[in-house]
């Protein structure tokens, strides 16, 4: 098969590092890629975003599978484009990327079918919004409804906090159309746990769980990020919640989709917060997590394009799908300022003594680089993601860290605790 990968980030890298080793492969096509995948295939300079684009190289090209890693050409309905010319897509329609692409939607979905979450207001107008809070006890939440790179959720802490979101996202609209809407919704506490689920529309596996590292700073301090580190399997998530997860989340997500008229064939991504009452959902994702991929695929013994393949033809529960009882560990590599302002441009040393396969138990996944003469330079706000495998945490941070130590470019940053807190787990 000849296979396009969409996308430029480390997630990105880890699918095609995982999708090469399928012996179902032929070509492998990534768009537009960055200075890592371009070591393991061949890289295209089409942005993610155009779809058309992206459509026209497919079909000249004889792609047979292109795998969508952003949500932005999910939610501007790339799956729906490529199938109305015949080509095949691996992520959700449009109308089933909603999920992720409107809180809105999301909420009353959730709400409609009984799936476990905060409780919440929608609110079209900010003098509304505000004059709720102000009546509200805080931690309050208060979120987009449309995509906002991440961004789009406050935790306030009090009406000052929240009163400023409301402001940024409705009045000032620094997320454009996105904040035209808001949820403010319960405050929840617990532990964040990410469940990828790959599904046909009917079924689902249950990748192994993940624990993302949100914010910038050591002890889960400073502003919210893409995501600094991750582990997996989470030691939290037993048998029990995995059947919680599946029979009240997962399952209840699928089929109320399904019964829409908006099928999910996919990853479906749910971002739990197991609180004292179960897990309750924060958010549906409607793809691969960034970086809980490039701490999940690591783990994965079976094909990905296979399993991939049963997906689309609606037989996922056939499908092989094994994992190593290894650990796993991702530490993220930074420019000096992210999330905030940052640098891009400086040479990248020390990657020449990694290499790429897992039998050392270390991987390097590529995000914001790029090739420039004979060196790598850094070329957006998260660099790098090492991952470290082991038998246990201890040896996974252990192989994480030591070579995280051996990277260096000017102003680089990691978060020095990812999966500390599970080092005897
Ligand atoms: P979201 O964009 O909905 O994933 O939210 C981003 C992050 O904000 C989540 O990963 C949580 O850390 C936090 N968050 C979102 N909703 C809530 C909530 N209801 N209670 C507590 N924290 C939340
Ligand atoms: N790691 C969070 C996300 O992919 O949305």
């Amino acid at each position: 098969m000849n296979v396009m990968i969409v996308g430029k980030g480390g997630r990105e890298h880890a699918l095609a590092w995982k999708i090469s080793k399928s012996p179902y492969l032929d070509e492998l096509v990534v768009a537009p890629g960055n200075a890592g995948i371009e070591q393991i295939a061949n890289t295209m300079d089409i942005s993610q975003d155009d779809i058309r684009g992206l459509a026209n190289y497919a079909e000249h090209n004889s792609i047979d599978l292109t795998i969508v890693g952003p949500e932005d050409p999910l939610a501007n309905g790339i799956t729906d484009y490529f199938s109305r010319r015949g080509l095949a897509v691996f992520g959700p329609s449009e109308s089933a990327a909603r999920i992720e692409a409107s809180k809105v939607f999301a909420k009353d979905f959730m709400k409609r079918f009984h799936i476990p979450t905060a409780g919440f207001l929608t609110f079209d107008n900010a003098e509304g919004a505000i004059r709720f809070v102000e009546e509200h006890d805080f931690p309050i939440v208060i979120k987009t409804d449309g995509l906002a790179g991440g961004k789009g959720s406050v935790v306030a802490k009090n009406i000052e906090e929240a009163r400023d979101a409301i402001v940024h996202m409705m009045i000032e609209r620094t997320w454009g159309d996105a904040g035209k809407t808001v949820v403010v919704e319960e405050f929840l506490q617990g532990t964040e746990i990410s469940v990828l689920a790959m599904t046909d529309g009917d079924n689902a596996i249950i990748l192994p769980p993940a624990q993302d590292y949100k914010r910038a700073y050591d002890g889960n301090n400073g502003p919210n990020t893409g995501g600094m580190g991750c582990i997996a399997p989470h030691p939290m998530f037993d048998l029990e919640l995995r059947k919680i997860t599946m029979d009240e989340i997962i399952i209840p997500a699928i089929e109320g989709l399904k019964f829409m008229d908006s099928p999910f064939k996919g990853i479906l991504y749910a971002g739990l917060m197991i609180t004292s009452s179960g897990p309750k959902v924060l958010e549906f994702n409607c793809r691969f997590g960034d970086p809980e991929t490039q701490a999940i695929l690591p783990l994965m013994e079976s094909d990905l394009l296979e399993m991939m393949l049963f997906a689309l033809e609606n037989r996922i529960l056939e499908a092989d799908c094994q994992f190593s009882d290894k650990k796993s560990v991702c530490v993220v590599i930074a420019s000096g300022g992210y999330p905030k302002r940052y640098k891009k441009g400086y040479p990248i040393e020390g990657l020449g003594e990694i290499s790429t396969t897992s039998e050392e138990n270390v991987l390097v996944f590529h995000a914001g680089t790029a090739q420039k003469g004979d060196s790598i330079i850094s070329d957006g706000g998260r660099v790098l993601n090492v991952v470290g495998l082991g038998d246990d945490f201890s040896k996974a941070i252990n192989n994480a860290y030591s070579m995280a130590g051996k990277i260096k470019f000017e102003k680089s940053f990691y978060r020095k605790d990812i999966g500390a807190k599970y080092k005897n787990a």
